[in-house]
C-alpha cells in the first residue's frame, strides 16, 4: 500500500469511521512502519480482530517496543496469546506476573517453550517421573538459587544438649572427640594437619536415641547445624532432587563450620541395585559427588547421618573420605534403662518410692522410646484412675506393673538381623561394635 492510499484511508476514516476501516488502517500502518499511530485506531479496530489477527498486530507493536499497547490487544486467557502477554508484562516491569504466565503457558503446551525465555524468566522445564502408564507430566520450576534454601532448618544452639540424652556415655565421648572438639579448637587440629569435616553415621535399633543424639550434638557444638528432611530433598521431578542436594551442600560450604544432619539416610543413600528406578540411583551418585569434595572444598562441613538399617546403605558411602566413621547407638542396658525411666518421669506427679530398678530389670530389650512409652502408659493408667476416683491419683509402682504387661520391646528383632550381618557381612569390621555388644550381653 502506498502512502497516498494510506492517507486516503485515513481521510475516509475521518469522515465515516468504521470498525472494518480501522482494522485495515492498523495493518497498513504496520506495513509502512508507522506503528506508533496504531493506538489512534485500535479501540475501533479491536472489535473486528480475531485471535490470530490480534496476535499479529500485537507482535508488530511489540517489535516496535510499544509493549503496553501490544498488551492491550492481547487476551491472556487465549493460549496463543499467553507467551506474548508474558513478554509484554516483563518489558513493562512486571516480571513476576510474566514468569507465572509463561510457566502456565508451557505447562499447558510444552511446544511453547523457548530457551531464550527460560533464561529470561530463570526457569527450567522438568519432566516429572513417569508413573506406570501415566503420561509424563511437565513441571516448570524456578531455578533454585542459594537464597531459596534458607528454609533449611537451622537449630538454635540452645535446643538441647547432652544432658537430654541419658546414658550412652561412650558414644557421647566419641562425638565430643571427633565432632565437637574439632569445631571448638580448630587451631589444634590445624597444627596437626587434621582436616575438620567428613562424615559420621549413627546406626542402631530404632528408638534408642540417634535423632536425640544428633540434635544434642547440635546444641553442644557451636557450629551451625542444618537438619535436612529427606522428604525435602526427594522430589518427584527428575533431576530436582540432585539439584536440591547440591544446593544444600553449597549452602553448607558457605556457612562453615557447620553440621549437616541427614536423619534416616537410607532413604537417600539406599543401595543402588535395590532402587526401583534410575532416578534414585542418580540421587545416590549426586550425594557421593558432594561428599567427595573433589571439585568442592568440604573443609569444615561435617555430615552427620543416622540410620536403622546400615546394611541397606550403599557401600560406596562407607569408603574413606565419605562416611568413614560409624557409631553404634546400642539399646540401653539396665542402668541406662533405669535412668531413662527416671528422666521421663520428671515433672509428672508420681510416688517417690517407685522401684525403677526392678522395672528396668523386667524391661530387657526395651529401647529408649519403648521406655518413654511405658512412662506414658503408666501416666494414662493414673489419669484413668483419677477420673474414676474423682480425685488425683499419682503414678505408682502398680501402674508400671500394669503397663509393662501391655508394653513390648522393639530392639530384639533388630539385634537378630544385625547379628547376621555382623557375623557374615562384617566387611572391614564395620559391625565390630555390634559384635562386642552382643558378646557382652551374652547373645
Ligand atoms: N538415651 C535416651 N535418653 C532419653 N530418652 C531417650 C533415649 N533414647 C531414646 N529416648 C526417647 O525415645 C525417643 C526416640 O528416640 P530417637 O532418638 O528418635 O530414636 P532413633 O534412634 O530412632 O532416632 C526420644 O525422643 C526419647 O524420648
Ligand atoms: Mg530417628
Amino acid at each position: 500500500m502506498d502512502t497516498n492510499t494510506l492517507t486516503g484511508l485515513k481521510s475516509a476514516f475521518q469522515v465515516a469511521p468504521s470498525d472494518e476501516l480501522a482494522k485495515v488502517i492498523c495493518f497498513a500502518l504496520i506495513e509502512s512502519g508507522e506503528e506508533s499511530e496504531i493506538a489512534l485506531y485500535l479501540q475501533q479496530a479491536q472489535k473486528t480482530l480475531d485471535e490470530s489477527e490480534s496476535l499479529k498486530l500485537a507482535e508488530a507493536l511489540y517489535q516496535a517496543e510499544l509493549h503496553e499497547t501490544a498488551r492491550n490487544v492481547l487476551s491472556e486467557e487465549l493460549l496463543s496469546h499467553k507467551i506474548l502477554v508474558a513478554k509484554c508484562l516483563n518489558e513493562s516491569g512486571e516480571p513476576e506476573q510474566a514468569r507465572k504466565l509463561y510457566c502456565s503457558a508451557i505447562e499447558a503446551d510444552s511446544s511453547l517453550e523457548s530457551h531464550a525465555l527460560n533464561r529470561t524468566f530463570n526457569v527450567e522445564v522438568k519432566v516429572a517421573q513417569i508413573n506406570n502408564d501415566d503420561k509424563p507430566k511437565l513441571k516448570v520450576v524456578e531455578k533454585m538459587d542459594l537464597a531459596s534454601v534458607t528454609d533449611m532448618v537451622r537449630y538454635r544452639q540452645d535446643t538441647s544438649d547432652f544432658s537430654d540424652v541419658v546414658g550412652l556415655e561412650h558414644i557421647k565421648k566419641q562425638i565430643s572427640k571427633k565432632i565437637i572438639m574439632p569445631f571448638q579448637r580448630p587451631s589444634l587440629f590445624q597444627k596437626f594437619k587434621k582436616k575438620v569435616g567428613g562424615g559420621v553415621i549413627l546406626y542402631g535399633p530404632p528408638g534408642c536415641g540417634k535423632t536425640l543424639l544428633a540434635r544434642a550434638t547440635a546444641g553442644e557444638c557451636k557450629a551451625s547445624f542444618f537438619n535436612i528432611e529427606i522428604s525435602d530433598v526427594l522430589d518427584m521431578y527428575i533431576g530436582e532432587s540432585e539439584q536440591k542436594l547440591h544446593t544444600i551442600f553449597e549452602k553448607a560450604r558457605s556457612s562453615t563450620p557447620c553440621v549437616l544432619f541427614f536423619d534416616e539416610i537410607e532413604a537417600l543413600a539406599g543401595k543402588r541395585e535395590h532402587s526401583r528406578n534410575s532416578s534414585s540411583a542418580n540421587v545416590v551418585s549426586q550425594f557421593l559427588t558432594e561428599l567427595d569434595g573433589f571439585s568442592q572444598n568440604n573443609e569444615g562441613v561435617l555430615v552427620l547421618a543416622s540410620t536403622n538399617v546400615p546394611w541397606a546403605v550403599d557401600a560406596a558411602f562407607l569408603r574413606p573420605g565419605r562416611f568413614d566413621r560409624m557409631f553404634f547407638v546400642p539399646p540401653p542396658d539396665k542402668v541406662a534403662r533405669k535412668a531413662i525411666l527416671e528422666h521421663h518421669i520428671k515433672g509428672r506427679p508420681a510416688e517417690s518410692n517407685i522401684d525403677f530398678s526392678s522395672i528396668a530389670s523386667k524391661a530387657t530389650g526395651y529401647s529408649g522410646a519403648d521406655l518413654y512409652n511405658l512412662v506414658e502408659m503408666a501416666a494414662d493408667e493414673a489419669i484413668d484412675e483419677s477420673i474414676e476416683a474423682g480425685n488425683e491419683v499419682v503414678i505408682s509402682n502398680q501402674h508400671f506393673k500394669n503397663a509393662i504387661k501391655e508394653a513390648r520391646s522393639t530392639t530384639t528383632e533388630w539385634l537378630t538381623t544385625a547379628r547376621n550381618y555382623a557375623r557374615y557381612a562384617n566387611e572391614g569390621g564395620r559391625y565390630d561394635e555390634v559384635l562386642s555388644f552382643l558378646k557382652k550381653h551374652g547373645k
